[in-house]
């Protein structure tokens, strides 16, 4: 064979390998994007004991943060006499939340929200190592007494990217032998506030950290170094389970949940035809969520990047080294892969998309699948952190709508996710970002120190107040007045519930696909229907959002002989309960239009107590 037809059949069989590849990559992964026309945003409810909360961390927020890696990284410059932040700006006193944190309780208090995650900062407490300031751990106590005062749970993170220089200077988390600094560190802070904290967070985005510390050299100490990054990974991680060991052990250990705090941003290619992107992807999602998360399931991992590092964790104790986990999530990246050593891939913006200050796109159906794959993990889920930079105040609110629905889809998928904190309360410095990015629900003016609630925070206080569900999707409680409305009978009648005062009323929330629905509507023809005719009793079933004749059928088929109404829309089912919750489910109200009992499914025992209750209530 000649070298020409050699070539040819080479390329030939690379262009059919590629053209192969891309294709089972594109089908495999396909890209997810839904169709927000279509979709009702506010039609969502959370369960009444859903944890709602804002985050802050100490660098970012208090001021006077004077002693820390943070503090001379943004008192340093690069090789070109630049400053390391954005602007030159420095964190100064920040929002003054050091002096200024019951003022920041009252925003809390405003948004409604009932927990608050923040950092404490290891510098002020310990500013030469071994030396302890008590005042300043009696400083936190304030603040954790302050929030309890006001019904606010305090979130404790013990590390969240800052340290003390004395610390740093040792070499932070590149060397194993410093992780006993952050483990006395650790159990003092327990000790001292253990009572007053059941949520602790042990370290903040160690990825992050990590990738912005010795990656891309944006965050201190500034290393381009992957080889270092693995192992500054792996010990954070081992520190992780240290000090959750450590901190289990302690007395009030077993009383508080203790978890980490991951950041996921997914990578996906920006060309879905290009091999470079869709390798680039894989690496980048390895080394940055993946490694991490299978080192927890199995005690083991690789962090790898092909001619870079290749760094082998291990530690059993991994497995099931947390309560719960916490994850921070804002965004996904798009990966272009390039051919140069120096620079083998870049992130790009696609212009379809919706672009945060920060650069990040708005992408609420990435977090709805980073909470999937953070489940892998099988422990409560808590959403430590999520929120945008938009200075102009304008993306905010659909932000909040579109990513409060994506978690209330994975709490439908029944992942267990028991609260959400919003990043942030208040604008404060964002890191090598400085003052430019605006994360606040309140706008903070950096001169007079004045904190402003910004219009498009609104959807997220709407969402804190709205009521919330109960574990059988009811969003009415005994004990409170029927909410009012009118409903079309399948002979045409309109009857609004306010009409029947005086009588006690049953509603079935019924539907002719559901099977407990059709098990249960004989016995309350019998037991209520035919046993209290002609007294002041009216049952009316109200079928789910089905056509008229569909609702007459069913009536037939049935044999009941109660009225069924309509329910265009579950909008009435929706005044009862979360409107995906399911049927069959009965409300009982009373003769003064208060509702004395509630039933989900056609449960034995509860059905008798239904009728029980029944029965005195006419008796009376
Ligand atoms: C960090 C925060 C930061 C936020 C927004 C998170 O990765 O934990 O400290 O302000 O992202 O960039």
């Amino acid at each position: 064979m000649s070298i020409k037809r050699l070539l040819i059949a080479l390329s030939t069989l690379i262009l059919f390998g590629w053209v192969f590849s891309v294709t089972y990559l594109s089908i495999s992964n396909p890209e997810v994007e839904w169709d927000w026309d279509t979709i009702d945003t506010e039609d969502i409810h959370f369960p009444s004991t859903f944890a709602w909360g804002t985050a802050t961390a100490a660098h970012q927020v208090e001021g006077y943060n004077d002693n820390n890696n943070w503090y001379i990284w943004e008192n340093s410059f690069d090789e070109n006499n630049n400053s390391r932040i954005h602007n030159g700006d420095k964190s100064g006193i920040a929002a003054d939340h050091w002096n200024q944190y019951n003022t920041d309780i009252g925003l809390m208090k405003e948004l409604g929200v009932n927990h608050y995650r923040f950092s404490i900062s290891w510098s002020k407490i310990e500013p030469k190592k071994g030396k302890i300031d008590y005042n300043v751990i009696q400083h936190y106590k304030n603040l954790c007494n302050a929030l309890i005062k006001s019904e606010i749970t305090p979130v404790i993170t013990l590390h969240h990217f800052t340290h003390p220089i004395w610390f740093e200077k040792l070499g932070a988390f590149e060397k194993k032998e410093n992780i006993k600094h952050i483990l006395e560190f650790s159990e003092l802070i327990f000790n001292e506030l253990h009572s007053l904290v059941p949520i602790w967070c042990t370290i903040n985005e160690p990825s992050v950290y990590v990738s912005q510390g010795y990656f891309n050299g944006v965050f201190p100490p500034g290393k381009k170094d992957p080889a270092l990054a693995g192992i500054v990974l792996e010990n954070m991680l081992n520190a992780h389970i240290q000090i959750y060991n450590k901190l289990k052990s302690l007395p009030g250990g077993t009383k508080v949940e203790i978890g980490l705090v991951k950041n996921i941003f997914q990578f996906e290619p920006l060309r879905r035809w290009h091999i470079l992107d869709w390798v680039f992807s894989f690496v980048l999602n390895d080394v940055f969520t993946n490694s991490t998360l299978q080192f927890f399931q199995t005690g083991q991992s690789i962090f790898y990047m092909p001619g870079m590092v290749k760094n082998e964790l291990k530690n059993p104790d991994a497995i099931g080294s947390f309560d719960f986990i916490g994850l921070n999530y804002y965004s996904r990246f798009h990966v272009k892969g390039q051919l140069n050593p120096n620079e083998p891939f870049i992130f790009e913006r696609r212009p379809k998309d919706i672009q945060t200050d920060m650069d990040y796109a708005l992408y609420p159906e990435g977090f709805y699948s980073a909470l999937h794959t953070i489940s892998s993990l099988k422990v409560p889920i808590y959403v430590t952190e999520n929120g945008l930079a938009d200075r102009n105040d304008n993306i905010r609110p659909i932000f909040i709508k579109r990513y409060l629905y994506a978690m209330n889809l994975a709490l439908k998928d029944r992942l267990d996710i028991r609260g959400y904190f919003y990043w942030s309360l208040m604008d404060n410095f964002e890191w090598a970002e400085g003052y430019d990015m605006k994360f606040g629900l309140y706008e903070v003016d950096f001169e007079t120190q004045e904190r402003q609630l910004r219009a498009g925070s609104k959807p997220f206080i709407e969402m804190v107040k709205k009521r919330g569900s109960d574990e059988r999707g009811f969003i009415v409680n005994i004990g409170e007045q029927a909410p009012d409305f009118e409903m079309e009978y399948t002979n045409g009648k309109k009857v609004r519930l306010s009409d029947l005062k005086g009588n006690l009323v049953i509603l079935q929330f019924t539907a002719s696909w559901c099977s407990v629905c059709r098990q249960e509507m004989p016995h309350l023809e019998k037991d209520i229907q035919q046993k209290y005719k002609g007294e002041n009793v009216v049952l009316i079933g109200i079928d789910r959002d089905e056509p008229l004749e569909t609702v007459i059928n069913f009536k037939k088929e049935m044999k009941v002989t109660y009225p069924l109404a309509l329910d265009p829309n579950a909008d009435i089912f929706g005044m009862f309960a979360d409107k995906n919750s399911g049927v069959t489910r009965n409300i009982v109200i009373d003769q003064k239009g208060k509702i004395v009992f509630l039933t989900r499914l056609f449960e034995e025992k509860e059905y008798n107590n239904m009728l029980k209750i029944i029965e005195e209530l006419i008796s009376s």
